[in-house]
């Protein structure tokens, strides 16, 4: 047997690498789920190629994300046919939930299939598999009670991801979210800051607080507390210098809230909240509970109360039945918002959805051409808004070095913009002031400031 063919399993420490597709509730999943690897006495492969077990999280919430991951899924396939059949492949995230355990009669090569509620026995089945041969798939509700948030591998040591609830009730008609992460569950709030003290005291400067819908945290929970309740609580965690949270939906955004922004020193003047339609007639058949009228009068009061906040939003082009109008009242509502940034996307159908019963009317070439319009203008918009800070000077949280260019540091504007700036390794983990010089659509070019 050539000697890489071999089942080396037995003669050192099994090596693992994660690829992660998807949202920031994935990249927190993925740092939980290293940790428990290393529990169980794997260590982490510089990279994919060395590795003896590979775990692809995969993302379902638009088809090409869950292509993504299923491309990877076959090369890797490929890769234990031919030249390693000792590797050890697992698959876990929202598409492994939707897929379940069909994914193991379809693809031989795949070991492991672990759901979204269960990512606590992925260690677990990863080892029967490394030691046993065993493939399994466990894709059943859990409650997660046995995650070690603190123990979590960060990839940042300047910020962190902390989750404040799983799952989502809101069963907006495209989304595929309530079906692959469960009924939303918030965490109790002790658990939550003991682990963003835990965090500070390990040099974290800035956490984000993630949900797929932070503003209905508390609900279920035995102590009344609602989302700026803790957004309190957490902010008086000693040394914490900036809080951010996604993802706020409008309907759920109430003054307290607002409050919350304005007053609380460490809460970063941004918000983002997916309007996701700018026509009536779409928000209503996405379930999204809002109107046109609703979302821009929200609009109107964060800009009063928070001066100068960010604002970023998610939309959806060619949902079912979206006419040209529809879509034109969608560019009017980004025209009249003047968004900091925007995700959009292409609709497309999730199984199981209730839009999926929907004809899915809108011809990939119109959806194409509608998406591009919306990018443009938007690119437009963004550039234009960081021309404007050009001469300004604006803190940044320093990071260190850019992933495109090593030769520069990066760090984010309280307003989540990212700016790149002249190395400065003594300052990484710290608050700068930065000069703008120069920008594009999502970059300040900048200076850091001689001291004022
Ligand atoms: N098609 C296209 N975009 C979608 N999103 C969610 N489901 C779909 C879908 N079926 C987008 C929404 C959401 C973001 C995370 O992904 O804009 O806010
Ligand atoms: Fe999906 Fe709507 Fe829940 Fe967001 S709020 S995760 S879009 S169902």
């Amino acid at each position: 047997m050539p000697p890489d063919t071999m089942n080396h399993r037995t003669m050192r420490t099994p090596t693992f690498f994660i690829r992660t597709y998807g949202c920031q509730m994935n990249e927190l999943d993925s740092e939980l789920i290293a940790a428990s690897l290393v529990e169980h006495d794997l260590c982490p492969a510089s990279d994919i190629e060395q590795a003896d077990v590979v775990v692809i999280n995969t993302c379902t919430v638009r088809d090409s994300a869950e292509r993504k991951a299923r491309g990877l899924l076959g090369l890797l396939a490929r890769r234990k046919r031919e030249r390693q059949p000792g590797l050890v492949l697992a698959m876990c995230g929202c598409a492994a939930q939707a897929r379940g355990v069909g994914l193991l009669d379809e693809v031989p090569e795949l070991d492991v299939v672990c759901g979204t509620r269960r990512i606590d026995r992925l260690a677990d089945l990863v080892q029967r598999a490394l030691e046993r041969g065993d493939r399994t798939s466990d894709v059943a509700d859990g409650d997660l009670a046995d995650l070690r948030f603190e123990a979590a591998l960060r990839s940042s040591r300047v910020k962190a991801f902390v989750s404040v609830m799983r799952g989502c009730d809101n069963y907006c008609t495209y989304c595929i979210v309530p079906y692959v992460r469960g009924r939303e569950v918030s965490r109790p709030p002790d658990g939550i800051v003991d682990e963003v003290r835990h965090l500070v005291e390990r040099g974290v400067r800035e956490v984000t607080l993630l949900g797929q819908n932070v503003n209905a945290y508390g609900r279920g929970l035995d102590q009344a507390l609602d989302f700026s309740g803790l957004l309190e609580r957490v902010c008086a965690v000693p040394n914490l210098a900036r809080v951010r949270f996604v993802t706020s939906h409008p309907k759920d955004i109430g003054d307290r809230l607002i409050d919350a922004i304005a007053e609380l020193g460490p809460v970063c003047e941004s918000l983002h909240f997916p309007a996701q339609s700018g026509s009536d007639r779409i928000l209503a058949r996405m379930n999204r509970k809002y109107t046109r009228g609703q979302y821009l009068g929200l609009v109107e009061r964060l800009r009063d109360r928070v001066p100068g906040i960010a604002l970023s939003t998610d939309l959806i082009v060619g949902f079912p039945g979206e006419t040209d109008d529809e879509f034109a009242e969608t560019v009017s509502l980004v025209e009249q918002v003047r968004y900091d940034s925007a995700f959009m996307f292409k609709y497309s159908p999730r199984p199981g959805t209730a839009a999926a019963d929907l004809d899915d009317d809108v011809p990939l070439t119109v959806k194409k051409a509608r998406l591009q319009h919306l990018l443009r203008l938007q690119d437009e918009i963004s550039l234009a808004k960081n021309q404007a800070l050009i001469g300004r000077r604006m803190e940044v949280l320093v990071e260190g070095p850019s992933r495109k260019n090593a030769e520069r540091y990066t760090g984010r504007t309280r307003c989540n913009r990212i700016a790149v700036f002249e190395p400065c390794p003594d300052r990484v983990g710290q608050l700068a002031l930065v000069e703008v010089v120069d920008a594009t659509p999502h970059t300040l070019h900048a200076r850091l400031a001689p001291p004022a």
